[in-house]
């Protein structure tokens, strides 16, 4: 059987796309199970299920104070469907350390910049700020510290003379689109999810 996958988005969900288009391949080795969205109106829970993936909304804004009992909700969704890898796909909301410790090694990310440069918010606004000939994308996995952790693949583009914000943004997420499900597949070939790791998974929540 396939690993299945959990999604995690905010919005538009064009890298969820990607992947889920990716997986419909039959010599994809994942498969895409359960989309959530710790936001109701995230547009990519309507195009996840346009592609009959599940997905669901967990909004994180009946959990403001109370991040862990959210995760919680999450973690539980995820193991519901059979989820033993996660790929967050612009999901905006900070993760406990607890939650990553949880799904350590097992949880992938993909960053708009060439990590380690510029990570956090508005890569591409200080990315031509900082006037680097060169941008691009990272996917990695996900550790305690934001957008750090093992670099899995990466992309990069040139930054060109008359680029804005939106016209640099749409070159990245192009290699987004790319390099995403491509590192997926190779963290999955060079990393067989073992029953037993799942078992291990399973036990925080029983
Ligand atoms: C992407 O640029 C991704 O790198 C970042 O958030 C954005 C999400 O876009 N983490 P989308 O929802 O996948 O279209």
């Amino acid at each position: 059987m396939k690993p299945r996958v959990g999604v995690l988005i905010s919005g538009r969900g064009s890298n969820m796309q990607a992947l889920i288009r990716a997986a419909a391949n039959a010599d994809y080795p994942a498969e895409v199970a359960l989309v959530i969205s710790n936001r109701a109106d995230a547009v990519g829970l309507d195009i996840a299920r346009q592609h009959g993936i599940a997905a669901r909304a967990i909004p994180s804004r009946n959990f403001r104070t109370d991040r862990a009992g959210h995760e919680v909700q999450i973690h539980e969704a995820l193991i519901g469907a059979g989820c033993t890898i996660v790929c967050l796909a612009g999901y905006m909301r900070l993760l406990t350390p607890e939650f990553v410790t949880l799904w350590a090694g097992r949880m992938l990310n993909i960053h708009p910049s060439l990590l380690p440069a510029f990570p956090g918010l508005d890569t591409h606004a200080r990315a031509l700020a900082a006037g680097v000939k060169i941008h691009g994308c990272t996917v990695h996995l996900v550790t305690a510290a934001m957008d750090e952790g093992p670099i899995l693949a990466q992309a990069a583009v040139p930054v060109l003379p008359d680029d804005t914000e939106t016209v640099l943004g749409d070159r990245v997420l192009t290699q987004e689109h790319i390099i995403y499900p491509m590192a997926l597949l190779h963290y999955i070939d060079s990393k067989p999810t073992h029953p037993e790791s799942v078992a291990a998974l399973l036990s925080p929540c029983a």
